[in-house]
């Protein structure tokens, strides 16, 4: 697709104009500085604003400098993610922290080039940071832009596929080229989030109408065309409440797949029909000690992105308590004030909090 120099200037022009004059007041929209702003990208990824700021604003307070982080134990930056949930993100900004140290001296690098080398940075992020914080004419596009951009070019295809996405890529660089980089691209989002929105947008408040091809042939509706989620699969997990004393027992989950590097009560998946026999020998073969099931105390159900969660807690009983098993990066028994300030998933904090209930 090359559009014409007229169309491009249709678009660019009044929607920095609109964006100077509408645009939401956001912490991170005050700072300069590019860890900070990296921050807030990385968080708004998966989140939504109102539940970023006052995380973006504790995790700094947390972890002030890029060093700072850097120097942090990962349990600690994962318990400030806490919450938030998608924790290879916060997995990731610890690694690329460590790196900017390690091979940038501290400074965050400037280019999208650059940056695209750091762990977590994807074109989108790159992008992000590069224009945003450095003021270079580097382009992103994530799901709000894309719709933007397939409206206002009338770009076919569903989303994920590779001729859309490059043509949509092609004309975020098309676009972004001139005064302001970081500001028109915060434009190009900001009007997604409000106006260009996927249901009910605004068309008549929009900006950029009359250069809006959707607009003028009556396919606002049809563009973009809705994605085909797949089905949440079942997760059924077996939950091991094992108390000692006033201790009980947690596990660190394996760092790659879901919910990787978190703590929990040990869990071990389960068949949704599975018996209390078939449950028994799947927290043995877990803990790699045996484990007596005691009583069910609960269940705990979770809708995620892609998963349908249900966790069954059980309280257990051994003859050994163990202090280390291969299906985990570590166990320790610690009671539940000293758990909470581990890095533990949402899911995971109901699923305790159901526990202590079900204990007292
Ligand atoms: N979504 C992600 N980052 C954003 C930003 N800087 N401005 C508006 N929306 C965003």
């Amino acid at each position: 697709m090359t559009p014409s120099a007229a169309h491009l200037a249709s678009v660019r022009t009044p929607l920095l104009d609109w964006y100077d004059r509408n645009k939401r007041d956001l912490p991170w929209r005050r700072t300069k500085d590019p860890y900070a702003i990296w921050l807030s990208e990385v968080m708004l990824q998966q989140t939504q604003v109102a539940t970023v700021i006052p995380y973006w604003e504790r995790f700094l307070a947390r972890f002030p400098t890029v060093l700072a982080l850097a120097a942090a134990p990962l349990d600690d930056v994962l318990s400030g993610w806490k919450g938030l949930g998608y924790y290879s993100r916060a997995r990731n900004l610890h690694r690329a922290a460590q790196e900017v140290v390690s091979r940038f001296g501290g400074k965050l690098p400037s280019t999208a080039a650059e940056l695209l080398s750091l762990p977590g940075f994807g074109r989108y992020t790159s992008g992000a940071v590069a224009s945003i914080a450095f003021g270079e004419q580097a382009p992103l596009v994530d799901g709000n832009v894309a719709r933007v951009l397939s409206r206002l070019f009338e770009v076919e295809g569903l989303p994920g596929d590779r001729e859309r996405e490059a043509t949509l890529w092609e004309l975020a660089t098309l676009l972004v080229k001139g005064e302001r980089p970081g500001d028109f691209n915060q434009a190009l989002m900001e009007h997604g989030a409000t106006t260009c929105r996927p249901e009910n947008p605004l068309c008549l408040l929009c900006p950029v109408r009359t250069g809006c091809v959707a607009f003028r042939k009556g396919r606002v509706d049809e563009l973009p065309p809705a994605k085909v989620r797949a089905a949440p699969k079942k997760l059924t997990l077996a939950l091991a409440v094992w108390a000692h004393a006033d201790t009980l027992l947690f596990a660190r989950r394996a760092d790659s797949g879901l919910f990787g590097g978190l703590w929990e009560l040990p869990a071990a998946e389960v068949d949704e029909d599975a018996t209390e026999a078939e449950t028994t020998l799947r927290l043995t073969g877990a803990l790699g000690a045996g484990v007596k099931l005691e009583a069910m105390l609960g269940t705990v159900k979770r809708q995620l992105t892609h998963r349908d969660l249900t966790l069954r807690l059980y309280r257990v009983s051994g003859p050994l308590r163990p202090t280390r098993s291969a299906a985990f990066q570590e166990l320790r028994w610690c009671t539940p004030s000293e758990a909470a300030t581990l890095g533990m998933s949402t899911a995971m904090q109901r699923a305790l909090e159901a526990a202590m209930t079900a204990l007292k």
